[in-house]
């Protein structure tokens, strides 16, 4: 069965990974995967991830199952970081659910998974462009994909009226998928004022939002990064938020996400999650424990919630400062191209507008690596190598 079978090509993103683990040339710079690195490059393990650990590992004192939903203490952990001073009032209809899921991924294909079983007509909709993974994981799921236009290219800012003309033509009953901040790869995100109209137009015309929020934090913090998903809630319509720990808690590996389901009722909530139980037990069966004790410790103790969020904002400040080097070095180096887009944009990525071939280039010469349609993940500049990038980009362009 195997012998006629044709390779897959290596991912986009996690592919280019592989290939900088076996680069042997020295001084090489990955700047393809979305992973948090500091000034020396590296990607620590938290101090308030290290301490919950401490304290896990301490108190532990069984290896059984999770239910296959998490644990709730880990589904009111989520939903108060996401819904901050709302969730008091939310947990008390019992309208919102939340499933633990393996990691940002693992819950937008739950709710892939959820959507073909329960609704089979529904299309999805992405931004165009948007993460390479989205169309993947819900061509897996056996949904049908639509785009609809996001960014402008030539002048690298978010193409508001071409996106509202797109969303007002879909139909009821199909999902549109927003990204909550940080929008991947593009990292140009509405105002508040456009959630605004586009959660009014969702909710007119009776689409479900499903939003991506794997960045909550490392935009312009924990709080502004959740306008969007206020005003989508505002409208009080239903609604899928995929969230993830993987960024804002540094905690990749360990996989640690959830699915949340808004519902108008609590019977409907009741209904939503006997399905999506139903889609995780036959995906992963239940959910791992280890990554979603460090969040549930870290949420709810408040030491290490303060030294959580203080981490957090270190991270977004250095991201930030990194986006400011990175303009002025391009600069310096006499690139006439205006790059000032990038101070602009937020979260860990870039849309540089470098082609596929100076990506090419980039990667064969300077041993810099960059996701093919140009994103550069800014989170791995370092004052170390950012001059051998900048000289690199100007040598292309
Ligand atoms: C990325 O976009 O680089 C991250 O979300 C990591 C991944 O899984 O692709």
């Amino acid at each position: 069965m195997f012998e006629k079978l044709e390779a897959a090509p290596p991912d986009p993103i996690l592919g280019l990974s592989a290939a900088f683990r076996e680069d042997p040339r020295p001084g090489k710079v990955n700047l393809g995967v979305g992973e948090y690195r500091n000034a020396e490059g590296q990607t620590p393990v938290l101090d308030a991830v290290r301490e919950a650990q401490k304290r896990i590992l301490a108190s532990e004192t069984t290896k059984t199952y999770l239910p296959i939903e998490g644990t709730p203490e880990y589904g009111r952990a989520v939903r108060q970081l996401l819904f901050g001073d709302d969730s008091a009032a939310r947990e008390a209809t019992g309208s919102t659910v939340t499933v633990q899921a393996p990691g940002g991924t693992g819950a937008l294909r739950l709710a892939g998974d959820l959507l073909h079983r329960l609704f089979p007509d529904s299309r999805i909709w992405l931004s165009g462009p948007t993460w390479a993974n989205h169309e993947k994981i819900f061509a897996a799921a056996g949904l049908q994909i639509m785009t609809y236009p996001y960014f402008d290219s030539e002048a690298n800012v978010l193409d508001f009226d071409a996106m509202l003309r797109s969303l007002l033509t879909i139909p009821a009953g199909d999902v549109v998928l927003l990204h909550g901040c940080c929008h991947n790869p593009t990292g140009a995100d509405p105002t508040r004022e456009q959630w605004r109209q586009i959660a009014g137009i969702l909710a007119d015309r009776g689409v479900l939002p499903l939003v991506d929020f794997a960045y909550q934090g490392l935009g312009d913090g924990l709080r502004a990064d959740a306008t969007g998903l206020r005003e989508l809630c505002d409208t009080g319509g239903e609604l899928f938020v995929a969230s993830s720990f993987s960024k804002n808690f540094g905690l990749y590996k360990e996989r640690v996400g959830a699915l949340t389901a808004i519902s108008a009722s609590s019977n409907a909530a009741e209904s939503i999650l006997s399905h999506l139980k139903v889609c995780a037990r036959t995906s992963f069966s239940n959910p791992p424990a280890h990554g979603s004790a460090i969040v549930t410790e870290v949420l709810r103790d408040p030491e290490l919630r303060t030294c959580w969020e203080e981490e957090l904002d270190a991270m977004r400040e250095r991201i930030n400062s990194m986006r400011r080097l990175f303009v002025d070095k391009l600069k310096e180096r006499g690139v006439t191209a205006d790059f000032s887009f990038i101070e602009r944009q937020r979260g860990m990525f870039s849309f540089s507008g470098l082609s596929g071939e100076q990506v090419k280039e980039l990667r064969a010469r300077d041993s810099i690596y960059i996701v093919g349609s140009g994103r550069i993940n800014v989170a791995g500049l370092t004052e170390e190598n950012i001059d051998r990038v900048c000289d690199g980009i100007a040598r292309v362009l």
